[in-house]
Formats: structure tokens, C-alpha cells, sequence
């Protein structure tokens, strides 16, 4: 069942048919509270274009702990950076255009399998029971095939607004672009670690994050190309280590060397992501990585290659890469311009649009191989109901 909180009957009638037969549609704050209160079930609530974004904010704010498990999606007749902004910071899950039909039915689904996960995991994490997390290291061996799109991506993915712990961590240690990516303020970073390296315990470690508005703690890079030398691999050894002990999932974003640093890492990962691009080079360089990774006797169903830009048509296809690397290719992501927008932003685009087909093919990277889930029947149901409002498009 999906609420769907709307004053002026023309929207509500266009919105509740598109949302399917179980909608109840409710024209006051009250009614709303009423029957959110009436079925604790409830997984979905959509404020319609017409409702107060006041109203939104306030709505999503009271019940962001007290039930993680609703969904709120809040619809706009434009779509301003500053509302956005606002009200995703308030705990609505997404803002959409009003009109466009499968951006809403896509959030909607979106939102119905966070909840999912929510109630599956039994709610928001306790940030001080004990874990022991899985270390994914995202590598390369040629630069710029985009290791660090995918862990910044792939990071916020599996936080998921906050339901998962996730620590990403900058391991490019001369040249890191984690936090340019996701705008955030070097104070500081791994540099920090290296006078107190011997003595540095789970609190010290703590203090060395910086917080995303993604609910990802990400250890950065050191400013100075010069301070990365000073990062032992005893001393990664170590952060990882304690990272294990508060993280559901630590996300390493290598360089693209087989360095003793790098080594310290991939030494310590559960899975290894692997990308490439359709280009000879990179792909040269991944045979080479696998290669030398059956040496280090790391084991081949931890690997998981990524083709990054899949569809660029240089030549390359889907096949000949895996002919070229003798395995499976568990992740396409597609070429599109607003990768780069979105880096040039400092927004992840699994944020920023999570709509967008470079989104759905991390995310599900994220949910297939990391956390082991395939879409839920209300997922597919609504999906379902997508493909038919396209074809009906289409008519
Ligand atoms: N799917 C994509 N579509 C379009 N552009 C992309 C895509 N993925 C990455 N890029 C672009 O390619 C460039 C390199 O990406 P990125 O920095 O993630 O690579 P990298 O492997 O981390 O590079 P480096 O080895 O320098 O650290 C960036 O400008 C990014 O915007
Ligand atoms: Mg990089």
C-alpha cells in the first residue's frame, strides 16, 4: 500500500493512477499522520506537488528513526537545487519532477526496496556494536579506467542513506581525487596517521574520518604528494585492521601500481573489483593483474571485473573482453557525460541521479555481489508496472 498525500484532486487522480490500485490518497497533514499511525506496515508515502515542502521536511525529519522503514517521496512542479538539498537532508529519499511518469515509478521502487533492506536489517546500524567488515578493494592496473568513480559510487551504494556502515578509504596516496569528488575539505587525512602509527587504537582512528552527507567516513589522501612515501605498508596493514572492527564495509580506492602500499590492501581484501575498459591497454594491463594475482595466490571467485564505459563503441565488444580475460564480466556501466558532470559537481551521480542507468548498474554491483540480494517481488511488481507506463509512452 503507498499513501499519497495531495490536496488538489486532479494531481491525486493522476498520481494514485499511475502509483497502481493500492493507493489511498489523503488531502490533510492529519488524515496523513492518521493513516501512516493505522498500518505500521506502511512502506511508502508521496507528497504531491501541491503539499508544503515545510510539510515534506517536517514529515520526513519525525519519522526518519522513529520508522526507518517509510519511504518519503516528494514530487515538484520544477526541481530546485535548494529543495533538493533540503529536503534530502530532512530524510526524503528522493525529489521528482511532477509529469515524469517513470521517474516516479523508478523512485518509488527504489524506495520500496531501501525499505526492504531497512526491515531486513532490523533498522539503522548501532554505530558501537562490534562488526567485522568486508574489505573491497577497487583496482587497476592502467589509470583513469575509473576506480575511483566506481568507490565513490560504490561506497555511497552500499551505505545507503546511512543504513550500512561503509568507510572508504583513499588509498591513491600521491594523488587521490576521492575528495574533489565527493567536495569535501581535506582537514584531515592519512597523513595524520603516520607520526602515531604505533600507537593509533580504534578512537584515534575514528578521528582521522571525515563524514559525507551520504552517511560514508572516508579517510582521504594526504594533500602533499610528498607525505605519501610516509604511509608504510604496515601502517595500511593497521587501518584496515581497526576500519574491520567499526565498518560493515571498508571501500579501498587504489592506485594504479602493484606497490608494497597497494599490496597491503589487496593483502587484506574479501573481494577484489577489477576495472577495465573495452581498450587494448587496460585490457593488457587486467590480464597482466590477474595474472599476477594467481601468483599471489588470491582467490578467483573473489574477483569481480567491471567493464567501465561498456557501450563505447571503439570496437571492443562484451565478448572479446572476456574472450581477451578467460572470465565473466560481473558489471556493465555504461559511457555517459554526466559521469564527468557529476565529478565536476562533487556529488556521486548514485546521489545525484539515482535514476540514471551508470546508478542502477553500481548499485546492483553492490546489492548482487556485496550483499547478496536480487530485486524483491514489490520491486518487481512496480518495476512491472514501469514497463508497462513505458510501452504505454511509447503507443
Ligand atoms: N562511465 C563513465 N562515463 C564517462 N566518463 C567516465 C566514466 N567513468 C569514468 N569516467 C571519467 O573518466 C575519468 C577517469 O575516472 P576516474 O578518475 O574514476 O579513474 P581512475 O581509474 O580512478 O583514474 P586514476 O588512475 O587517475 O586514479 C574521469 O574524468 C571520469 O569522469
Ligand atoms: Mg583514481
Amino acid at each position: 500500500m503507498t499513501i499519497l498525500y495531495e490536496q488538489w484532486d486532479q494531481h491525486a487522480q493522476h498520481v494514485a493512477a499511475l502509483l497502481g490500485d493500492d493507493v489511498t490518497v489523503v488531502t490533510t497533514a492529519q488524515y496523513l499522520t492518521d493513516a501512516v499511525n493505522r498500518d505500521p506496515e506502511e512502506l511508502l508515502v508521496v507528497f504531491g506537488p501541491s503539499t508544503a515542502l515545510a510539510e515534506a521536511v517536517a514529515f520526513a525529519e519525525h519519522h526518519r528513526s522513529r520508522r526507518s522503514g517509510l519511504g518519503v517521496i516528494l514530487l515538484r512542479h520544477h526541481l530546485d537545487a535548494n529543495v533538493v538539498a533540503e529536503a534530502m537532508r530532512a530524510g526524503v529519499r528522493e525529489v521528482v519532477p511532477y509529469g515524469d511518469r517513470m521517474a516516479l515509478i523508478e523512485a518509488c521502487a527504489r524506495s520500496v526496496e531501501t525499505s526492504e533492506q531497512v526491515s531486513e536489517d532490523g533498522g539503522p546500524p548501532d554505530p558501537d556494536a562490534p562488526t567485522q567488515g568486508q574489505v573491497i578493494t577497487v583496482f587497476s592496473g592502467k589509470g583513469g579506467t575509473g576506480k575511483s568513480v566506481l568507490a565513490t559510487n560504490l561506497a555511497v551504494a552500499l551505505a545507503a542513506g546511512g543504513q550500512r556502515r561503509v568507510c572508504l578509504i583513499d588509498l591513491d596516496l600521491a594523488f587521490g581525487d576521492v575528495a574533489i569528488m565527493m567536495e569535501l575539505a581535506p582537514e584531515r587525512t592519512i597523513a595524520a596517521a603516520v607520526p602515531v602509527a604505533d600507537r593509533i587504537d580504534e578512537t584515534g582512528f575514528r578521528t582521522l574520518l571525515t563524514r559525507h552527507r551520504s552517511g560514508v567516513d572516508i579517510l582521504l589522501a594526504p594533500v602533499q604528494p610528498a607525505d605519501a612515501d610516509q604511509v608504510t605498508r604496515d601502517l595500511i596493514a593497521e587501518l584496515i585492521y581497526l576500519a574491520r572492527g567499526c565498518f560493515d564495509h571498508i571501500v579501498i580506492d587504489c592506485a594504479s601500481a602493484l606497490s608494497d602500499q597497494m599490496l597491503a590492501a589487496l593483502d587484506a581484501a574479501h573481494h577484489f573489483v577489477l576495472v577495465t575498459t573495452p581498450e587494448l591497454p587496460a585490457l593488457k594491463s587486467l590480464r597482466v593483474t590477474l595474472d599476477t594475482f594467481d601468483l599471489l595466490d588470491y582467490q578467483r571467485d573473489r574477483r569481480t571485473v567491471v567493464l567501465n564505459r561498456a557501450d563505447s563503441k571503439v570496437g571492443l565488444s562484451a565478448a572479446d573482453v572476456e574472450k581477451a580475460i578467460r572470465m565473466p564480466i560481473a558489471a556493465h556501466v555504461p559511457s555517459s557525460r554526466e559521469v564527468p558532470a557529476s565529478v565536476n559537481r562533487g556529488i556521486p551521480i548514485v546521489l545525484d541521479q539515482p535514476g540514471h542507468a551508470v546508478s542502477t548498474a553500481i548499485r546492483d554491483l553492490a546489492n548482487k555481489r556485496f550483499l547478496g540480494r536480487s530485486p524483491s517481488r514489490h520491486r518487481r511488481r512496480l518495476l512491472g508496472r514501469f514497463t508497462e507506463t513505458r510501452k504505454g509512452a511509447v503507443r
